[in-house]
């Protein structure tokens, strides 16, 4: 089949590499005339763990292809799945200036019908403002549909989670959508296994965000409970464990730690709670989940702050900047906070990570970015773990501990064994654990 994806981020260049790599004839568009150069060049603008190497093969086999012309993608393929950005508005709910600039553009360039396929996390019933978009800018009475796929693919793990999905949620209103989006998903079910629901649009765009809240409420939840350890002398850790190992609860994300970050557990939660808001239904729930994440990272701020007593003049050694391992994105990851909180109370800032570097430096030239974890740790009156990425899980806790000025680690991801770091001299402060 040919395929039209248009914006190549974090979801639309994984998506047009991966139908690229089952055998779909891919044209990516992006209006960032930088990112397509990149492209066109093999260079990768985002890193995630593969992308490269299956862009690069379906690039030469002739399978993959890259434009800035927004009217040569509309012509390229029947289907066309928008995969822009859906940031924050002013107000925490989701701009979608971008999905209604495509959907205008589609719009005014089509001759015969297209489906416009919405794969950008978007509020309940925005496919109907689509439509009416459509309608309005296209030039004649052509036929289109549009629909929605929602994706639930993970920042680190993007490939896999998009070649073997736990599910595809597509939202139809024709036959004509639904046969097109099997055929286009029938070499991924296939090879997965996984199941192709099939729903109304609006049930598919509300499937999003009660996932995605459904997990930042199990993150808060865990946080939660780990506060109440804290305060008893209980171990989160083996609460979660205890929990988890019940299949009605199970164990995944209930990790507790500095708190939720990224790209999409912030903004779409608050999206979640606008639009339940707009609708007239009061989401406390979600408002608290919101109120829980934020008050950890303050929570672990106030331990450093314990530990340091003065931090002006103190060196803080940022160990991960990256919102979770496997990822540059920095979005609305924990490492802004502290940076802020740090360089406001005049404390220096040492960091370290693998592949973010460049992302924060862009927000934080000032800070002194080190090769490697025990570079960083040098000279440090506190190690912060932000990230909890293989290098720092494995550092030479010994090297770590010679080369600081003050062996204190305050851990965001409980990395660490507190008794191991007890017996190697550390004054160590994890989340929830004694
Ligand atoms: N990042 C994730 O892990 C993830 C997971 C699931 C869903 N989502 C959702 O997918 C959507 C995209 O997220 P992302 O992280 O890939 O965003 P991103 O910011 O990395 O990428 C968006 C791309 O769209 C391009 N773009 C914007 N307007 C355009 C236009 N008019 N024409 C062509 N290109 C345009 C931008 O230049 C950019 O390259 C969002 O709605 C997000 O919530 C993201």
């Amino acid at each position: 089949m040919k395929i039209t994806v248009v914006g190549t981020g974090y979801v639309g260049l994984v998506t047009g590499a991966c139908f690229a790599e089952v055998g779909h004839e891919v044209l990516c568009v992006d209006n960032d005339t930088r990112k397509i150069d990149m492209l066109k060049k093999m260079q990768m603008p985002i890193y995630e763990d593969g992308l490269e190497e299956m862009a690069r093969r379906n690039y030469e086999e002739g399978r993959l292809k890259f434009t800035t012309s927004i009217k040569e993608g509309t012509e390229f393929a029947e289907v066309i799945f928008v995969a822009v950005g859906t940031p924050p508005g002013r107000g925490g709910e989701a701009n979608l200036s971008y999905v209604e600039q495509v959907g205008r553009q589609v719009a005014e360039h089509m001759t015969s019908y297209r489906l416009l396929v919405e794969k950008s996390t978007v509020p309940v019933n925005t496919s109907e403002q689509l439509k009416r978009t459509i309608t309005k800018y296209s030039k004649a009475d052509i036929d289109f549909d549009v629909a929605s796929n929602p994706e639930f693919l993970r920042e680190g793990r993007a490939i896999p989670d998009a070649l073997e999905p736990t599910r595809i949620v597509v939202g139809v209103e024709t036959e004509r959508a639904a046969k097109l989006l099997r055929e286009t998903y029938a070499p991924i079910v296939k090879s997965s296994g996984c199941e192709l629901v099939e729903m109304d649009i609006a049930s598919a765009e509300l499937t999003k965000h009660a996932s995605n809240s459904f997990l930042a409420l199990k993150i808060s939840y865990i946080n939660a409970v780990s506060r109440v350890c804290e305060l008893t002398g209980a171990d989160v850790e083996k609460v979660a464990r205890g929990m988890g190992l019940d299949d009605r609860i199970g164990p995944q994300f209930l990790c507790a730690g500095v708190g939720y970050g990224g790209s999409c557990f912030p903004k779409d939660v608050d999206a979640f709670l606008h639009i339940a808001a707009d609708l007239g239904y009061d989401f406390k729930l979600i408002e608290e989940v919101q109120r829980i994440n934020k008050t950890q990272r303050e929570h672990l701020f106030a331990k450093i702050k314990r530990e340091l007593w003065v931090l002006e003049g103190k060196t803080v050694a940022f160990m991960g900047l990256a919102f979770k391992p496997g990822t540059d994105d920095i979005r609305e990851a924990p490492s802004l906070y502290f940076a802020d909180e740090l360089i406001e109370s005049g404390a220096h800032i040492k960091a370290w990570d693998p592949v973010a570097e460049e992302n924060f430096r862009a927000v934080y030239p000032d800070v002194d970015y080190c090769t490697d974890v025990i570079s960083c740790a040098k000279d440090a009156d506190l190690v912060l773990i932000l990230t909890e990425w293989p290098e720092v899980r494995d550092m030479d806790l010994d090297k770590i501990k010679e080369v600081m000025k003050s062996p204190v680690v305050i851990d965001g991801r409980n990395a660490f064994d507190p008794k191991l770091m007890a017996d190697k001299g550390f004054i160590y402060h994890s989340v929830g654990r004694p």
